[in-house]
């Protein structure tokens, strides 16, 4: 196809694409802390200097200075040039890259930044009359009777449309092309059938909130009336330059604020965010009035690991969560984490954290239901478990749900929850596991492979697995075994397979006791030995939690009990040879397996 393609399309490609989802496939990464490093694809290396950066959307090799976004990576990796890398790109996500001719495309682009200019001075004006218009006070008064500063006021833009039916007409719409951008912008309505007065405002009385996109540009607005009228908003309608299901409010504002939030929370209403920010809470957004999208999903999870959602907790509440839970299963990727805040009836943000409080309203943060929880308590509610019906009912529900979850160690563990669930094992763990067909009784190989003796109730042969590896597994399916199983200092001597990585979650585990698996996990991604994890956990296959506690404190002591063997029988042979100098019973100062001391 001819044309140019949009600049506006490239800015939406790349605000849609995870750099991480490009380079991963062709360039083999580990995770170190924040970033990822590999092996420099673009000259020759034997140690990694190449990185991606996923919070700043970026690539760079220390060793030959390569760099650039997911776009720049593509045309760099694949030798594409500009045009067939962007179609690459937006063929990986499912979009088709629009085309405009070079005129045409330069006019639109022209056009998009009149529209912007217009709302930025509009927002301006509808300031300058919250400070300055003679009825000013009734707009003030209001915001003061909601709590609000002017300080946040300031950092939100909010702004007063004066009553009358032509003030932004008069300020802005001096000429019929000034009339026809007001227009596009959605800031006029046109009245058919009236011909003389055809024009007049949208918004009128009103507090005016602008919406800002990433960048900060408003590109539009919603309006709230001063008292109970209705409709109590209006918002800009759809224009060119205003996406309503892409954009999330306050997000520019919270990230104006805080460099490097932690989570996101997704409330419903205008007045929820600036509340929220008004009592020192500024990681909220909230979507237009309409639900989330896979996309502000995908936005909001680019930036942090964990969002927090917030319902009303009657049944509209509970619906809008679910419906929440299905845009957010593709993209629960390991180290990322989805909680439900539901509010006693008839609360809202605002309301909730102006009567409890912002330290209170943050601690039911962390309390919040977990999407695992909530997945299996909504779809349970739905069927009756203790009949088998009820329990393939659940099966039947649950899995292709859960089938949209991307691979890894969250997929093992939710399909693991519905095999106990259930009683019965389902479905595929995950796409790429290797896949091995249950026997019905342990394997000698099996027995080899679980350190020593067949696992307790469970058939299934385990795949390449340290005994260390092993612990590490148990601990993050039950964190309460920490608490249950004193570990010895001496632990830490032994050498083994992935020792390293069973200390640091040992560590992590008794420095946050109460941790269930997802915090333990999200802990540990915070470290370099995320992405060990990730590996290890790939081979991963079903285990049910009975039992669980016995076989960590068996391989703990089995692991001890060798080491200690080991310990005595090096220092029975350092005995030897210091009585007998002129014998070499092995190499030395090295404990030895194989060397049989009886
Ligand atoms: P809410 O009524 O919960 O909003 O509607 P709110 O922010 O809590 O309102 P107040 O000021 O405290 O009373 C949630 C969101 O739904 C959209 C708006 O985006 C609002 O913020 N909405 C609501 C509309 O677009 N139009 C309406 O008439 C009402
Ligand atoms: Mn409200």
């Amino acid at each position: 196809m001819s044309g140019l393609i949009p600049s506006r399309f490239i800015d939406d490609l790349l605000s849609r694409i995870d750099i991480l989802d490009v380079v991963e496939p062709r360039v083999k990464l580990r995770k170190t802390g924040k970033n990822y490093s590999g092996l420099c694809p673009f000259h020759q290396e034997k140690s990694p200097s190449f990185t991606v950066q996923p919070e700043k959307q970026f690539y760079y090799c220390f060793g030959c200075g390569a760099g650039g976004n997911a776009l720049g990576f593509v045309m760099n990796f694949e030798s594409l040039d500009f045009v067939d890398a962007v179609e690459m790109l937006a063929k990986s996500i499912g979009l088709d890259v629009p085309r405009e001719d070079s005129g045409q495309n330069k006019q639109t682009d022209m056009r998009h930044a009149a529209l912007l200019r217009l709302l930025d001075d509009i927002s301006s004006f509808y300031q300058l009359q919250l400070r300055q218009h003679p009825q000013r006070q009734r707009a003030v008064g209001y915001l003061k009777k909601r709590g609000l500063s002017g300080e946040i006021a300031r950092d939100f833009g909010l702004g007063y449309a004066p009553q009358g039916w032509d003030n932004v007409l008069k300020a802005f719409g001096s000429d019929k092309e000034k009339q026809k951008l007001l227009l596009e912008a959605g800031m006029l309505i046109e009245n058919p059938d009236n011909q003389r007065n055809s024009l007049y405002d949208r918004f009128r009385d009103r507090i005016m909130y602008p919406i800002r996109d990433s960048r900060g540009r408003v590109i539009g607005f919603g309006g709230r009336v001063l008292g109970d009228d209705k409709p109590k908003y209006l918002n800009s309608p759809e224009t060119p330059v205003f996406r309503k299901g892409e954009e999330l409010y306050g997000l520019y504002e919270a990230r104006k604020k805080l460099r490097n939030p932690e989570r996101f929370l997704v409330v419903e209403g205008y007045m929820d965010v600036i509340a929220l920010a008004q009592n020192g809470i500024h990681y909220s957004v909230a979507t237009l009035g309409t639900a989330t999208s896979a996309s502000h999903l995908r936005v909001l999870f680019k930036l942090v690991p964990e969002v927090v959602f917030c319902f009303d907790g009657d049944n509209a509440g509970r619906e809008a969560a679910w419906r929440a839970v299905q845009q957010t299963l593709p993209l629960m990727e390991d180290g990322r984490s989805a909680r439900f805040l539901f509010l006693p009836e008839g609360q809202d943000p605002d309301t909730q954290v102006r009567s409890i409080g912002a330290a209170a309203f943050e601690a039911s943060l962390g309390k919040a239901t977990g999407l695992a929880d909530f997945f299996f308590d909504t779809l349970s509610a739905r069927t009756d478990l203790s009949s088998l019906e009820g329990k393939a009912q659940l099966s039947k529900l649950a899995q292709p749900l859960l089938e949209k979850l991307p691979k890894g160690i969250y997929r093992q563990l939710m399909f693991d929850q519905l095999g106990q669930l259930t009683g019965v094992r389902v479905g595929s763990p995950s796409p790429a596991a290797p896949q091995a067909t249950p026997p019905e009784s342990p394997q000698p190989a099996a027995e080899r492979q679980s350190f020593g003796r067949p696992p307790i109730r469970s058939s299934r042969p385990r795949v390449e697995w340290s005994p260390c590896m092993r612990m590490v597994h148990l601990l993050i399916r039950k964190p309460d075994i920490i608490a249950a199983v004193p570990i010895p200092d001496d632990l830490g001597e032994i050498r083994s397979d992935d020792m390293d990585l069973l200390l640091k979650v040992i560590e992590i585990a008794q420095a946050w006791p109460d941790s269930n698996t997802g915090e333990l996990m999200s802990r540990i991604y915070a470290t370099s030995y995320g992405s060990q994890l990730t590996e290890l956990f790939g081979k991963e296959l079903i285990t049910p939690t009975a039992g669980m506690l016995e076989e960590f404190k068996d391989i703990l002591q089995r692991l001890l009990a060798q080491y200690h063997a080991r310990k005595a029988r090096h220092s029975m042979m350092e005995q030897l040879r210091q009585l007998h100098p002129q014998a070499e019973p092995g190499a030395p100062g090295q404990p030895s397996d194989t060397q049989v001391v009886k």
